[in-house]
């Protein structure tokens, strides 16, 4: 893959990757998400990347960003005659060249939103489509060569329809109204706890809304975790037990719990008992990580974790595997 496709964030993950598993490992990896007993969904696709997959239950399908094709794809579990297949379902023609990342089923109101980004740094938008024939409801710039870099990167949706992003680059977040209205951009000093660049390599990622009022959010770079109330923008820090290091997809498995997916481990689970003033990571899970684990969603109550990077040479075949979940040993 030649450099100048990635993102800074898929870059950076990339180089991780490489410095950190020996290939050995990597066959190893590789041969346990064929024959391991806990159920991995391989479906051939048409691209190396794909960002993040969101159960949609009702459709039986995960929706899945098509990363650096800039659109957005499905895999239907319906079918059971072996490996899955991806099926396009939209390209943005206004944001053509641009990466498709985070995406929010907005079940609620028949729509899905999906993050568009510009791996140069300027170009942000988010979309809102229909859920049943994907006809676009609205495009919202979000920012552009003028405003300086951004990294639109993960999308949430709240009780009344707004959507929140998150700036991956800017660590910021662009609050967008029902019909696609910029209505504020929410910045806090707590974003940014640490100066040091090596915290900032990587800012705001992941983002789910709470049904209590407010959004929880994943610094990368220092694995902080945010909440942000959506009334006030109040922004408050979560004393997290535990490292959050490398945060991506995070996902709300119940009011008390979420995952976070992660490089390495694949995905934690983390719990709270005070409404996110205090949290504890709790649960691990590893999974393929030569594949880059990077968002997670919730399918019959179990959570399910997307990677990254396509393997195969002929067809590419990307995985989603069943997280299983191992206890973290009281330190
Ligand atoms: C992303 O989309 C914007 C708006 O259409 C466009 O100006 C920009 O050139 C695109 N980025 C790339 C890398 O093509």
């Amino acid at each position: 893959m030649a450099i100048r496709c990635c993102s800074g964030r898929t870059l950076l993950l990339l180089l991780l990757l490489i410095s950190a598993v020996p290939i050995s490992l990597v066959i190893q990896l590789e041969r346990a998400t064929w024959t391991s007993p806990t159920p991995h969904l391989h479906y051939r696709s048409l691209g190396w990347v794909r960002e993040c997959a969101k159960w949609d239950a009702p459709a039986g399908r995960f929706l899945v960003s098509t990363g650096l094709d800039g659109g957005l794809a499905e895999v239907s579990v319906a079918r059971s005659d072996g490996v899955l297949a991806e099926r396009t379902l939209l390209r943005e023609p206004d944001a053509a060249g641009n990466a498709s990342l985070g995406i929010a089923v907005d079940r609620d109101r028949g729509r899905v939103l999906v993050v568009f980004a510009d791996i140069g740094s300027r170009f942000s938008a988010v979309g809102a489509y229909r859920l049943d024939n994907f006809q676009r409801l609205f495009l919202a710039r979000l920012s552009g060569p003028e405003d300086g870099p951004s990294f639109a990167d993960d999308v949430a949706v709240d009780a009344d329809g707004n959507a929140y992003v998150t700036d991956f680059k800017g660590s910021k977040l662009w609050k967008v109204g029902l019909n696609g209205e910029l209505l504020a951009v929410i910045r806090s000093p707590v974003f940014v706890q640490r100066k040091e660049w090596y915290y900032n390599l990587g800012g705001l990622n992941g983002i789910v809304y709470h049904p209590n009022g407010f959004l929880l959010v994943i610094h990368t770079g220092s694995g902080h975790l945010f909440k942000v109330d959506t009334s006030t923008h109040e922004v408050s820090m979560v004393e997290v037990e535990g490292s959050l290091l490398m945060g991506d997809g995070l996902e709300l498995v119940s009011p008390t719990k979420i995952v976070v997916a992660a490089i390495r481990p694949s995905a934690r689970l983390v719990e709270s008992s005070d409404d996110w003033r205090t949290a504890r990571v709790t649960e691990t899970y590893s999974g393929p990580s030569h594949r880059v684990a990077t968002s997670a969603t919730v399918k019959d109550g179990k959570v399910y974790i997307s990677h990254l990077l396509g393997g195969g040479l002929k067809t590419r075949t990307h995985v989603i595997s069943e997280a299983v979940f191992s206890p973290l040993s009281p330190t």
